[in-house]
């Protein structure tokens, strides 16, 4: 079986845009391969935190993902930081990166320029990347568009330290998620549902309460037409909305037309409120179950074990072969 790794840095709040355009996608990859999925809470400090926030963060992140139906049966669950070989590995393959080749990456290039006083982890950041990625040997790695290049200089990484020191990596391969769905601001359903969105009433987290999140829909900005119709170009608003309700329903775009050709907005409206109210209850139900249980510690327990033992053997090979011991 293929292995799939994946990570997710903990900052911000998961919205209904990140669950339809990642989760249900990585939920469904789960069946195919064996799938690693962390919280890359290292990657996360690179940039400032406040540690209690940070720590919060975390456990929601982790909780939520599992309540989403990342089942850790299938997959192995762990945090990044509990695995002390990650950034050992990482040392020993800063030690065979350029920093021409880093200083090159895109991220890196944009985030320095934001702050004038930026961290080395800033730069480092792909390559520790790199450390997650090849420290198991993972043929695919499902990541936005943004994280390709850093992938590919993971490869590239991989393959240099096989030619210096022997066959020691897989060459991994960025898997680009394909144009899904993609949910818009309910505000302004021109943009991109985001978790930084300066406007709350535009993004729906997945923690947000039933009141919460039929004031959003409700509010949701439409157009003046009264025809419940899908036309991404000239009803942004509906057809958002009809995106949201398909993804979260046995509805199709043909069907909701149908059942509302003759009713209001605000009918159609009540009705995807009901139906992401409905999906959101039972995302929550099983959060609230896991947040502050043992199970859950049980389950990242079980991850961190299995992933130190192969990233300890990983990181024995590399130091063998690069001369670092006394055997
Ligand atoms: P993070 O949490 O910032 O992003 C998580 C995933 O969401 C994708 N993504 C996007 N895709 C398209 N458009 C966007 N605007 C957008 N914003 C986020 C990211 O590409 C990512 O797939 N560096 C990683 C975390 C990480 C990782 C890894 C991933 C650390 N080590 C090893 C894979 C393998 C990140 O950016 O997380």
């Amino acid at each position: 079986m293929q292995k799939l790794l994946t990570g997710l840095k903990p900052t911000g709040e998961i919205t209904l845009g990140n669950y339809i355009g990642a989760i249900v996608p990585m939920v469904e990859l789960q069946e195919e391969y064996e799938s690693y999925i962390f919280i890359a809470d290292m990657h996360a400090i690179t940039v400032n935190q406040d540690p209690m926030e940070l720590k919060n963060r975390i456990r929601k992140f982790i909780a939520l993902y599992i309540a989403c139906g990342i089942d850790p049966n299938k997959n192995i669950i762990y945090l990044q930081s509990e695995n002390e070989y990650i950034p050992a590995i990482s040392w020993l393959l800063e030690c065979t990166t350029y920093y021409g080749e880093a200083s090159r990456m895109i991220q890196f290039k944009e985030k320095s320029k934001q702050n004038a006083n930026f961290s080395v982890g800033l730069l480092t950041y792909p390559i520790l990347m790199a450390a997650d990625i090849l420290y198991c040997d993972a043929d695919l790695v499902p990541v936005g568009i943004d994280q390709k290049q850093h992938v590919e200089l993971a490869r590239d990484i991989a393959s240099r330290f096989n030619k210096m020191y022997n066959e020691t990596f897989k060459l991994p391969k960025p898997l680009i998620k394909e144009e899904g769905i993609k949910i818009k601001d309910l505000k302004n359903p021109t943009k991109k549902m985001s978790k930084s969105e300066a406007n709350p009433n535009g993004v729906i987290t997945l923690l947000d309460t039933k009141e919460q999140i039929i004031k959003k829909i409700m509010s949701a900005t439409t157009d003046s037409e009264k025809v419940i119709k899908y036309d991404m170009e000239n009803k942004p608003g509906i057809s958002n909305l009809m995106n949201i309700c398909v993804s979260l329903s046995n509805e199709t775009i043909e069907s909701l037309e149908k059942k509302f050709a003759k009713k209001s907005y605000q009918d159609f409206k009540k009705y995807v409120a009901d139906v992401v109210v409905k999906k959101l209850e039972k995302i929550q139900k099983r959060y609230y179950e896991l947040i502050n249980s043992q199970e859950l510690d049980a389950i990242l327990d079980k991850g961190i074990e299995k992933t130190r033992q192969i990233a300890k053997e990983k990181y024995m090979e590399m130091t063998n072969k690069m001369g670092l011991t006394r055997k």
